[in-house]
């Protein structure tokens, strides 16, 4: 697998993958497909600008994936509208990129032969209660809450057929909730690290019960390396740290890492249709490929606080623009 095509990786996730990767397999030869939208920087590639080629375009688009996918031995797929609050807005680009992006790359690999490894989320199961130690399994029935899952689930079950219709050569992987550099100020984390750094309070949805699994965003990537190298063809492989935390206690935490009142944020209208609780259960990564993750919470959060400390020029733009979509929403 001397050339791999990612998707989606000015984002978050994927920009995180490409650092890691340049880093751990210096043999790979990159390309980075990505269309820039408001949650994708080019700047996030700019430490390894000199080691990838960067394609500036749209994953729905058949001539310009079959030409990439053509010259690539794998395809590592993040793009994807990614953020639940904005699918429970408008849900119509999720369903374009997440479902007929995943198709326009199915449909590609397929024709090319090529190996494809599909990033999704354990939001496709729905949620569990809140005073249960009950997982998720590779089993579990899928029973999406929003249109973000229900997009996502469309996208998993369509790589799910091409595999057993067609035998394209496929892995998928659902994830629970990552933190880490370059996340957009849109979600939980960075945008309370954000708000206290500006001066102003966390907000946290309804009474701040609901509960995440989180996940360095490194140790997910470790995972996905594990995968693609060792994972079993139309295999699916849960990803989660086993840390789980209410919202309510994430925002403490990082209040008090920032020498703040622990109980200095507000309450603020719930989501509609909030997931009470995620939680995977990763014992066949764990036995099957030997993946652990590395990173402590604590340490992980307060380094992410210090990375966010350091780049407001990277966040600050988005910042603004982002509060006035929330003031919208009333959140
Ligand atoms: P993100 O929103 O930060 O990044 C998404 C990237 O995809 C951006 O760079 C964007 O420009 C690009 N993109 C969007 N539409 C595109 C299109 N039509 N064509 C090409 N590129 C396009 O997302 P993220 O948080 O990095 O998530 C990456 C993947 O991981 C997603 O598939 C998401 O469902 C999954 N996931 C995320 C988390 C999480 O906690 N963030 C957890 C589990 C799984
Ligand atoms: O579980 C994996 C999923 O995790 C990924 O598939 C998604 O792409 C990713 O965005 C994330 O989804 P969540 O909806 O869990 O993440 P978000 O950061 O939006 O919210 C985390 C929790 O915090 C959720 O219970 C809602 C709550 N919340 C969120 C924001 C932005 C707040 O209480 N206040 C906030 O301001």
């Amino acid at each position: 697998m001397r050339r791999m095509l990612v998707t989606g990786g000015a984002g978050f996730i994927g920009s995180n993958f490409v650092h890691d990767t340049v880093r751990s397999f210096p043999e790979v030869e990159l390309t980075v497909l990505d269309l820039l939208t408001y949650a994708g920087s080019q700047r996030n590639l700019d430490a390894v600008s000199d080691r990838i080629t960067f394609v500036h375009g749209d994953i729905c688009d058949s001539s310009l994936v079959d030409g990439l996918v053509r010259d690539t031995d794998v395809v590592v797929h993040f793009a994807a509208e990614s953020h639940v609050d904005n699918s429970l807005n408008d849900p119509s680009p999720f369903i374009r990129t997440n479902i007929v992006g995943t198709f326009t790359l199915l449909e590609a690999v397929r024709k090319h032969g090529v190996r494809l490894h599909h990033i999704s989320t354990d939001e496709v199961f729905g949620d569990l209660p809140l005073d249960s130690d009950d997982q998720f399994t590779e089993q579990t029935a899928y029973d999406p809450s929003s249109p973000y899952s229900a997009s996502k689930a469309g996208s998993d079950m369509l790589v799910r057929a091409w595999v057993r219709s067609y035998g394209v050569q496929a892995t998928i992987s659902n994830c629970a909730n990552n933190y880490g550099p370059y996340q957009h100020v849109e979600k939980l984390i960075p945008r309370q690290i954000t708000n206290v750094l500006l001066g102003d309070r966390p907000k946290l949805y309804g009474a701040g019960d609901n509960v995440r699994e989180w996940t360095h965003v490194t140790d997910h990537n470790t995972a996905v390396h594990r995968i693609i190298t060792a994972g079993r063809i139309g295999e699916t492989y849960l990803i989660g740290s086993g840390d789980e935390r209410s919202n309510r206690q994430i925002v403490s935490e990082l209040l008090t890492l920032m020498n703040h009142p622990a109980d200095a944020y507000d309450h603020v209208p719930d989501r509609p249709g909030h997931d009470l609780r995620y939680s995977n259960n990763t014992t066949k990564l764990r036995t099957e490929l030997g993946w652990a993750p590395t990173y402590d919470f604590t340490a992980g959060l307060r380094a992410t606080i210090e990375w966010y400390r350091e780049n407001s020029a990277w966040w600050k733009p988005a910042k603004s623009a982002t509060e006035a979509k929330y003031k919208l929403l009333g959140r």
